[in-house]
């Protein structure tokens, strides 16, 4: 879309009472110094917004004179269509005019508006007003043309290892996200790390305290030669635990019976003493003479029955004397001693076996810490490379965002991002000429800077407008911008001139 500002008239226009500018396709404004050259810059951006040229309200009521309107109108052609703003100013009352309809500010702001954006017109028309906008802003314009690369694009540019594991992990995750994600993780892997490690120290430490002197095998193979041992000297004692438990029985058996014996002998004679009663023992009657004589041979009847029971009992307990006499008591305190002994020598064995079987439980516990801290190593490390990534992505997008922003410009040079003491990018947005920041350039310096910014806006906007060099003079030679110019010089002793001049 091209712009072009056609004609102008001001009427009591802060020291302007009353002129008309023709434009042509370069327009000259010359005269001394408070002739008003600058004024009659300012009215473009008064009629679109009511501001001066880098977008400050402006009251361009007369302060010199007295005046009953300030009254201006701007004719444009947009795209070979004219179209004719005007606002009035008339006891701080603002009327506006499309093509001289007073028209309600709403509806005039509205038809502004569709024209271009606010910033990009002051950007265009005022080679100062671009650099005057906060730098984010001034960078998301430039930005909003040269879009960022797309990841494949970065990632091609990266090396390979890099470039396999991100490209894996965008498919899932923003590069946000991804940064987020292993961050957390690596933090975290951090500290179990240092845990793992002292684990792993500390077990092992454990391990060595009670790490084994003997093999086990020799152990087994001494300690089965002393059981075998042992063994061998049980069987002994045992069987002569066998006969010796024999005789004690024996023993106990036939002590046992001699004073049973006693016993008996005490019991016969009073069996043999006993009388024969003269009643019944039961009813109490007096027994009768047949009875008396039953009664006495029941009581030889029991003495004889006595007497077979004791010589049953001397017989029994011969027998078993003779059992007695035949064996004969073993000592094997000796053999005892000897088993004792031995198995004073297995107990250390078998204290060192066991101490192998802790061992081996220490071990696994040992490679088991072991393999945790390989594995969170290697979580860690993967978050590490992961992250380094990440950077590496950054700085390449930025490098190739650079790089493509770089190459809408000639002379200046745009730094887009501003790495971090921690290495990571920021974004930053400084237009420098041969390494000198804007602010830091010269009038004429700044001037050319400006109308460079300005024509690669308007190439990538699309957008063609008149732009306005002022205070020219200062400048010895510029480069004939994109879209009409408009350009004030001072000329001493001149009143104001402007000339609209046409290309033949
Ligand atoms: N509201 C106003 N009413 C009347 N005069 C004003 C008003 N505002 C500013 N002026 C005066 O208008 C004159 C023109 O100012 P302007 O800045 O346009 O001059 P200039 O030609 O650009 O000067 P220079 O060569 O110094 O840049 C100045 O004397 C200024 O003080
Ligand atoms: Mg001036």
């Amino acid at each position: 879309m091209q712009v072009i500002f056609k004609s102008m008239t001001l009427v009591n226009f802060k020291s302007h009472r009353d002129i008309t500018v023709n434009f042509g396709e370069q327009t000259d404004i010359t005269g001394d110094n408070a002739e008003g050259k600058s004024t009659v810059c300012e009215i473009p951006s008064y009629v679109f917004y009511g501001t001066d040229a880098l977008g400050s309200k402006l009251d361009p009521t007369p302060i010199t004179y007295e005046a009953d309107e300030t009254k201006v109108s701007l004719l444009l052609e947009i795209d070979g269509k004219e179209l004719m703003l005007g606002r009035s100013l008339k006891k701080n009352k603002t009327t506006y005019y499309v093509n001289d309809v007073p028209s309600k500010a709403g509806e005039f702001n509205e038809v502004v508006e569709k024209l271009f954006d606010k910033d990009l017109f002051l950007s265009l028309y005022n080679p100062n007003y671009f650099p005057s906008m906060h730098w984010e802003k001034q960078r998301s314009m430039l930005l909003q043309y040269v879009p960022s690369p797309v990841n494949k694009d970065v990632l091609k540019h990266m090396p390979d290892e890099q470039s396999k594991c991100l490209s894996a992990l965008l498919k899932k995750h923003s590069l946000e996200d991804i940064k987020k994600i292993h961050a957390e993780n690596k933090t975290s892997m951090d500290k179990k790390y240092i845990a793992a490690q002292s684990r792993t120290k500390t077990l092992r430490e454990q391990l060595d305290q009670i790490a084994p002197t003997v093999a086990l095998d020799s152990l087994k193979v001494e300690e089965g030669q002393l059981l075998k041992q042992i063994k061998e000297i049980e069987k002994i004692t045992d069987s002569a635990w066998d006969t010796n438990q024999k005789i004690n029985t024996l023993n106990t058996r036939i002590r046992s019976m001699l004073s049973e014996r006693e016993q008996m002998k005490e019991d016969f004679q009073r069996l043999k003493d006993e009388e024969i009663q003269g009643s019944c023992r039961v009813c109490k009657q007096p027994l009768k003479d047949e009875s008396l004589e039953s009664a006495e041979m029941e009581k030889q009847d029991r003495i004889k029955k006595f007497k077979e029971n004791y010589n049953a009992q001397v017989i029994q307990r011969k027998e078993l004397e003779e059992e007695l006499s035949k064996l004969e008591y073993i000592d094997v305190s000796e053999q005892i001693e000897k088993v004792r002994e031995l198995e004073r020598q297995r107990d250390p064995l078998l204290q060192e076996i066991r101490n192998h079987g802790q061992y081996e439980q220490l071990n696994n516990q040992v490679n088991q810490a072991q393999a945790d801290e390989n594995e969170t190593l290697q979580s860690l490390n993967e978050s590490i490379f992961i992250l380094d990534s990440v950077k590496a992505f950054k700085a390449k997008e930025a490098e190739l965002q650079g790089e493509k922003v770089q190459a809408l410009f000639e002379t200046l040079s745009v730094r887009l991002f501003e790495e971090q003491k921690n290495g990571d990018l920021k974004n930053t947005f400084e237009i420098e000429l041969d390494k000198k920041p804007y602010r830091k350039l010269s009038t004429a310096e700044g001037i050319r800077a400006g109308l460079e910014l300005r024509d690669v806006l308007s190439q990538q906007s699309d957008l063609i407008t008149p732009v306005f060099v002022d205070n020219a003079e200062s400048i010895t030679s510029f480069k004939q911008p994109v879209g009409q110019l408009i350009v004030s010089r001072v000329v001493a002793g001149q009143k104001l001139k402007i000339e609209g001049v046409d290309a033949e």
